[in-house]
């Protein structure tokens, strides 16, 4: 007998309660992650120290069920270091290939901006193509192949911020911000009490199973114009010297798919739309000088572009 297939809404559910062992937070940073893993796509989890980044991404990753790797970036990290090289074996006097711990299911990319850009580009070629190019010979990443990496804000001492190029292989970037006071409370009131183990929800058939439903959710025309128009938006603007490319409409119709399969629907909603927008746009999007003095950041532009763009289309329900 084999065990009927994990729905969406029953995987959502498990990785909720498991989380909440050791993540006391909003749920929506949850389902972001749940989003971008079926999107499918990678997530940046950005935030000041001690938010609970790390803790998230290893917990997060454990319910995956896949197997994992933490690279914990410095500055003195080499590309090779994530990669793998050959190695020489003395006994036989040949060369063999020692595989990095990029070849993971899960690759946690912890404290991305403390090593040089390099180095974070073998991560994000990886990520693009789910393969490596070791001295010339290419090989494949396993499938699914997730990075979830964590960074702290630019201002920091001693980071180099990840180019303005690549930062785009993220599907999306969560900003983790401080707790709210009750929750807070709550991590207080609770840490030293015993808690069992994160556990495991999802495989990686699981994971490839869910991500084709995702895949198969229906988008209508009007909702690709709505995304469209969005994106055109954030070009557009004033404010803005680059904005969002096709790759990104193209990232937030995969991410709305993802977000209407993980709430039970078939077809894509404009809020499953909205709710992404930011996540997966603010990041790619590139200010004018003149915008970055006055503070303006690439989330004010996607909320201006949400108030003005309006969805035109059947029952916005
Ligand atoms: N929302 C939260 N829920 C539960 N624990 C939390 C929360 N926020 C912080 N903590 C606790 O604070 C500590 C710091 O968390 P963690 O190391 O994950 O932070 P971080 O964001 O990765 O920090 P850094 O940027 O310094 O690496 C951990 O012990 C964690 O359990
Ligand atoms: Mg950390």
């Amino acid at each position: 007998m084999t065990d009927a297939p994990l729905t969406a809404a029953a995987a959502r559910e498990a990785i909720h309660r498991e989380l909440a062992r050791v993540y006391i937070g909003p749920a929506s940073v949850v389902d972001l992650l749940l989003t971008a893993l079926l999107a499918p796509g990678h997530a940046l989890l950005e935030g000041v120290p001690g938010v609970a980044k790390t803790t998230l991404a290893k917990a997060f990753s454990t319910t995956l069920g896949c197997d994992f790797r933490r690279l914990q970036f410095t500055p003195d990290m080499l590309p090779a270091d994530i990669t793998g090289s050959y190695i020489l074996n003395l006994r036989d006097n040949d060369f063999v290939l020692r595989r990095g711990p990029i070849f993971a299911h899960v690759v946690l990319g912890d404290e991305i901006n403390r090593a040089p850009a390099k180095t974070q580009s073998a991560l994000l070629e990886a990520m693009q193509e789910r393969q490596v190019t070791i001295e010339g010979e290419t090989l494949a990443l396993p499938d699914p192949f997730v990075v979830l990496a964590t960074q702290n804000p630019l201002e920091q001492e001693g980071v180099y911020p990840l180019p303005e190029a690549q930062v785009d292989r993220f599907l999306m970037k969560l900003v983790m911000g401080y707790p709210s006071p009750a929750d807070e409370v709550k991590m207080l009131a609770t840490y030293d009490h015993p808690r069992p183990p994160v556990q495991p929800v999802l495989d990686p058939a699981s994971i490839k199973a869910l991500r084709a439903a995702a895949e198969a959710v229906h988008v209508s025309e009007a909702m690709q114009v709505y995304i469209v128009a969005l994106a055109r938006h954030t070009r557009d603007h004033r404010r803005v010297r680059l904005g969002a490319s096709p790759r990104a409409s193209l990232a937030l119709m995969r991410a709305a798919k993802a977000r209407a399969l993980l709430d039970g629907r078939d077809a894509v909603l404009p809020d499953h739309v909205r709710a992404l927008a930011t996540p997966v746009f603010a990041h790619r999007l590139v200010m004018t000088p003149e915008a970055e003095l006055d503070g303006v950041e690439g989330a004010d532009v996607v909320r201006d572009a949400l108030e003005r763009v309006r969805y035109r289309g059947p029952a916005d329900r």
